[in-house]
């Protein structure tokens, strides 16, 4: 049986419509899902959304509804957003379902069972917008000496009677955790930082609200609704089962990876392990936080007008291009930059002129020059190097990276082995051959047959929807990472008669337009929109 493998996205706020930032995170989170199952593993991959707190509360009163009215409505846009993106989770989950109540309130009520919670009176600084609480020694000065998150958001004084947990019983157990498991936080900057904070001495944790009701209620404590993070943190347990012993529970739990942002380890490795470890529940073995996205360079805020909608971006570039370039341009857990030109430049450098490009030139004199037909011929030195070399980019270079989740660095051996096959092309002129020496000419072609094939296999989890159109005119059926190794795929392909016939293009160039404006508005144009 497949060996379980359980990620999960961060569960966004649905107070208003998606950005690109969330894209990002789902496309990654993606190519994690794609690349495990194609590598055999029984993934279970979950995403949703996040509908309670105070940001729900004052949103959804700024607009005239209910929170719930606000959840359902903006929960959609994020489902449609995952969709439209080709993003395969297997359930989305929205912490509103009952099913996700009974399980925070088995979390909470194990937590009470193991002596974590009790009353206190809760008297600080609470940022609406990061949903956080803090100490007074970790706020920056804003404009006119106002006081700031380290985020940036407000922040207020508030006082509220309240439930506590006992977080501070948890920091030699936490620091043991992460001396014992260097990779549960991940990179290793995060690592670095989470430990350092965990150091410097954990304060009790307020984990209930009495002054709104739109939440999980406490157990047994009417007036009260579990702090946000709470019951955010355990939709990843809620959505394999927990606290019944299920099948699923079984299998999927603990997870593999929590892929989240970098603003949100504190939660995730801090505060959601100790809630484990009190109730008694075994711990994820990686939160991976990565880095952000930014437009141009800048920060995107509504304030700024740069916001950007990733399904304007889907249907101005193409899911795929976009998924490739934020996969391709952005080194991985560290902060990367989009703009038009960038996304124009990369995608048709790589995926247009040099693999579409490629496939089209190499299918296209298949089909004109031998009737389509895919046959055995004699291998020369050449072909097998250029084999060799795509072998060893698809099938170690680009897998070893993507299990690091190092996304830019595996699909760049991919793109070298791309750049070898179009020097072959050059190199052998099979245009030349036709005439010169058609027997060699099929060689030359059966050979970017096979290299075309390996290269669109490994590539798959990143522009799933091109090379699934590209591995259907190849008529390649079995297609993951096992089949790279296996050459019976050709024979069997001779043995049935398979024939290419007149292909279409799968990476069609980007335009540029006279001005960046033409093709996507610039972030002075989204201004006021
Ligand atoms: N609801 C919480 C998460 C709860 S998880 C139990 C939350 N929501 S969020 O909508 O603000 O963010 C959702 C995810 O998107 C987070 O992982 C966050 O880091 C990520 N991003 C938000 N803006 C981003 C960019 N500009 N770039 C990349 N990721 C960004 O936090």
């Amino acid at each position: 049986m497949a060996e379980p493998f359980y990620l999960t996205t961060a569960i966004s706020y649905p107070n208003g419509k998606p950005h690109i930032g969330h894209a990002y995170e789902a496309i990654a989170a993606d190519v994690i899902a794609r690349f495990q199952r194609l590598r055999g593993r029984d993934v279970r991959f979950q995403t949703g959304t996040d509908v309670h707190g105070l940001k729900m509360v004052q949103a959804a009163r700024d607009k005239g509804v209910t929170p719930r009215e606000l959840a359902d409505e903006m929960s959609g846009y994020f489902k449609e957003m995952d969709d439209l993106l080709d993003i395969s989770y297997d359930r989305f989950i929205q912490t509103s379902e009952p099913e996700h109540y009974r399980t925070s309130q088995a979390i909470w009520n194990a937590m009470v069972e193991a002596g974590d919670i009790y009353m206190g009176r809760y008297e600080g600084w609470y940022s609406v917008r990061d949903e956080a609480f803090y100490d007074e020694k970790e706020l920056v000065d804003g404009e006119g000496g106002q006081k700031l998150s380290p985020n940036g958001a407000p922040v207020e004084w508030t006082v509220e009677e309240s439930w506590f947990f006992r977080l501070s019983r948890f920091q030699e157990p936490l620091l043991k955790h992460y001396e014992e498991h260097p990779e549960f936080i991940q990179p290793d900057s995060r690592r670095n930082e989470v430990m350092s904070f965990v150091k410097g001495g954990l304060s009790d944790l307020s984990v209930s609200r009495s002054s709104f009701d739109w939440g999980v209620p406490v157990p047994d404590s009417p007036g009260h609704v579990m702090y946000v993070w709470v019951d955010a943190l355990t939709n990843y347990i809620t959505g394999v089962g927990y606290p019944d012993d299920t099948p699923d529970w079984k299998r999927y739990w603990p997870a593999d990876i929590h892929l989240i942002g970098k603003d949100i380890v504190r939660f995730h490795a801090v505060y959601w392990p100790a809630f484990l470890m009190s109730a008694g529940i075994a711990l994820p073995r990686q939160v991976f936080g990565h880095g952000f996205l930014l437009n141009r360079g800048e920060k995107m805020s509504k304030s700024v007008g740069n916001v950007v909608d990733p399904v304007d971006m889907a249907n101005a570039y193409g899911v795929d291009p976009l998924r490739y370039f934020l996969m391709r341009e952005v080194s991985f857990g560290q902060d990367g930059s989009y703009s038009h030109e960038a996304i124009v430049t990369r995608c048709n450098a790589e995926l247009a002129n040099s693999f579409g490009n490629l496939a089209q030139r190499s299918l296209s004199m298949i089909f004109k020059n031998l009737d389509g037909e895919v046959s055995a011929a004699p291998e020369h030195a050449d072909d097998i190097e250029l084999l060799a070399i795509v072998r060893t980019a698809c099938s170690e270079e680009l897998p070893k990276a993507f299990d690091e989740l190092a996304f830019s660095v595996g699909i760049e051996a991919w793109m070298k082995a791309v750049f070898a096959c179009n020097q072959y092309f050059d190199t052998q002129a099979p245009w030349t051959l036709r005439k010169t020496d058609p027997e060699r000419m099929k060689s030359v072609l059966m050979t970017l047959f096979k290299a075309v094939r390996d290269l669109a296999i490994a590539i798959q989890p990143v522009v799933p929807g091109s090379t699934g159109r590209l591995l259907d005119q190849m008529g390649v059926n079995d297609r993951d990472f096992a089949a790279l190794s296996d050459d019976r795929w050709f024979d069997s392909l001779v043995a049935t008669g398979f024939r290419v016939a007149q292909p279409v293009g799968v990476f069609p160039p980007l335009e540029l337009g006279e001005t960046a404006a033409d093709r996507y508005p610039l972030p002075s144009q989204l201004q006021g929109a």
